[in-house]
């Protein structure tokens, strides 16, 4: 059975502050609306939440010419720890199964971005009905000693290799936004021409993100959907099923609107 991946970003779980600061009613419902989906062997998921205001102010104050020093990894995986443990409290209270994988401790990368993955015990955990939740990490790094590896590039490796049947983006916006409308879908023939619409009101720290996350999802063969999932009822309607958001895609189909 194809898992389905869900993303949940750091800016939905996490206030934008210097400091890790969460947003517990948003880990609370996010969890009650992956509850809902009932997880199980049979309806396999995979979790993976950003690092909002715990991973993003530490990456920053370590970051230097000459790569992160040990004290600077180890709190940069201390502080995304934290969080990762509010997010799998909230699911274990709304009794998901769900179990942490870090990816520091199973991850290599080359020059900031995978090249190994120690994903059998994922496969085993989907097999038992075990939801494995991973998110935004620093990690050891071949060529730059560490790396911060975000959420976004875990989801493509890990659809890729699971042969995902969904991914979803749950998002502090409704999708690509261009020109301020939510842009359907997006296919690697139309992203050139969308690309130079898309303005981040945020500023241009959320349009980077919005750019890599299609730019990522482009290259691979499995539908996402980048939707809100500050909006109550987008994660359970998307596990549900729903086509929310925006839709990435190789195979475009007719163009309905979406919410
Ligand atoms: C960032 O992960 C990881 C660190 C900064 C340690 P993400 O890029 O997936 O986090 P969000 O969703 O943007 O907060």
């Amino acid at each position: 059975m194809p898992p389905t991946i869900l993303k949940i970003g750091g800016s939905v779980l996490t206030e934008k502050t210097d400091t890790p600061t969460p947003k517990p009613s948003a880990i609370k419902r996010c969890a009650a609306e992956i509850a809902s989906y009932h997880p199980s062997a049979d309806n396999p998921l995979i979790l993976i939440h950003g690092a909002g205001s715990f991973g993003h102010p530490q990456a920053k104050k370590h970051d230097s010419p000459d790569g992160f020093t040990n004290s600077g990894i180890i709190e940069i995986h201390r502080s995304v720890t934290l969080l990762n443990e509010l997010v799998i409290n909230a699911l274990i209270k709304n009794n998901v199964p769900a179990a942490t994988v870090h990816p520091f401790g199973c991850t290599v990368a080359e020059d900031a971005r995978i090249s190994e993955m120690h994903t059998a015990p994922i496969a085993l955990m989907l097999a038992r009905g075990i939801v494995p939740v991973l998110h935004g990490d620093v990690v050891m790094d071949r060529t730059l000693g560490a790396s911060i590896i975000s959420g976004d590039q875990i989801v493509p490796y890990l659809a890729a290799l699971f042969g995902a049947s969904r991914i979803g983006f749950g998002t502090a916006v409704d999708g690509v936004i261009a020109d301020g409308r939510v842009v359907p879908e997006i296919t690697p023939g139309t992203f050139e021409a969308v690309r130079s619409h898309i303005h981040g009101s945020e500023g241009t720290d959320v349009t980077g993100g919005m750019l890599g996350k299609v730019r990522e999802l482009l290259g691979i063969d499995i539908d996402s959907y980048i939707f809100s999932a500050v909006k109550p009822g987008m994660i359970a309607g998307f596990l549900s099923g729903e086509e929310p958001g925006t839709r990435i895609t190789k195979k475009p189909q007719s163009i309905s609107l979406r919410k």
